[in-house]
């Protein structure tokens, strides 16, 4: 049977929540993935190195003991947020790197910036302490068409920040528009990107016609084909700049089916499995070992992983729910499977 082993990869965007939900969603990323950069985005927002240390401690607690899993915390930016936390967050082994959200501009962001451009003097001193900024990049001006929040955060806020800013690491997350794979591209060397396995696999499509399907929601929100392919090709080009964060955020079904459903596909459940269909579908599986293990790991200056997984050409059926989670594309059949 054919098989594909590659170095453990590593997810750079990951929600795992807490309490019951993290118990039963981190086993299915730790079976995957050696690493992953933990969001911050509980309620209450993880603002401190202090809070950051008691979530990782729960997280930590979650991990089946045959498996081994590091997470990465991160900090929850606000306008709140001090000099003095950052440098304590640059001081502290465990932190990774800060999040941007715009207030209101997805699941659990009421604390974050209204207005990015206030926010300068805080993006200095993460330039200033090396410190990588991850951004939820969308406007949340409610006059702005959903579909181009992306592109118009990119016009509004990200050229400046990078021109203000040229030595600040950025991760611009979860693309979805080819604008985003442009920016990212032509920008210098300390500017990234992740992808979620979501916005390669679909475009708006899988979410809106034939019937309204609340577990494709998710934010920034899936866009028009054209998009979704220049985002394969980014994935697979090879360029550093692009790299596997699956995004992957846990909701209970019932608050996804709902008549004001969350946002968030849940995949750390296959998520390699999901990619490895991906890079497949697009001839290029020899791609995927750079995507998923080793461009994070440079971008972030963690040693890469040792260990391995393997992936077998194998079907199965992704089941109709994990606890009370519905996984993305329940019921449907996945052509690999990790053994
Ligand atoms: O769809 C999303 N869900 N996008 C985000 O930015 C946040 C995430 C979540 O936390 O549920
Ligand atoms: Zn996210």
């Amino acid at each position: 049977m054919k098989t594909f082993t590659l170095t453990r990869p590593d997810d750079c965007h990951l929600h795992v929540r807490s309490g019951a939900l993290l118990k039963a969603v981190l086993p299915h990323t730790a079976r995957q993935f050696a690493r992953a950069i933990i969001m911050p985005n509980l309620k209450p927002p993880v603002t401190t190195v202090a809070q950051a240390l008691v979530y990782r401690d729960e997280i930590l607690q979650a991990i089946p003991a045959d498996l081994s899993f590091e997470p990465l915390m991160t900090l929850y930016l606000t306008s709140a947020t001090t000099l003095e936390e950052i440098e304590r967050a640059a001081q502290s082994e465990h932190i990774y790197a800060f999040k941007l959200y715009p207030a209101g501009a997805t699941t659990n962001s009421d604390a974050g910036v209204a207005d990015v451009t206030s926010i300068y003097s805080l993006l200095a001193a993460l330039e200033k302490q090396d410190i990588p900024l991850l951004i939820h990049g969308e406007v949340t001006d409610t006059e702005c068409d959903i579909f181009d929040r992306e592109k118009q955060f990119i016009d509004q806020y990200l050229i400046d920040i990078v021109k203000h800013f040229p030595n600040l690491r950025m991760v611009l997350e979860h693309v979805t528009t080819k604008e985003a794979v442009q920016f990212v591209e032509s920008a210098n060397s300390t500017v990234a990107a992740t992808i979620t396995p979501q916005h390669l696999l679909f475009n708006r499509n899988a979410m809106l016609s034939g019937g309204i399907k609340p577990h494709y929601y998710c934010l920034p929100i899936l866009k028009r084909e054209t998009h979704r392919q220049a985002l394969v090709q980014a994935a697979i080009s090879g360029n550093a700049k692009f790299f596997l964060g699956t995004d992957s955020a846990p909701h209970l079904t019932h608050l996804k089916v709902n008549a004001c459903g969350c946002a968030g596909c849940y995949t750390a459940f296959g998520a390699m499995e999901l990619y490895a269909e991906i890079f497949e579908q697009a001839n290029a599986l020899d791609k995927l070992e750079g995507f998923a293990s080793f461009y994070g790991a440079d971008f972030y200056r963690l040693p890469r992983n040792i260990g391995t997984i393997t992936l077998q050409k194998q079907t199965w059926t992704i089941p109709a729910q994990y606890d009370e989670i519905t996984p993305l594309k329940a019921g449907e059949e996945l052509t690999w499977k990790i053994i």
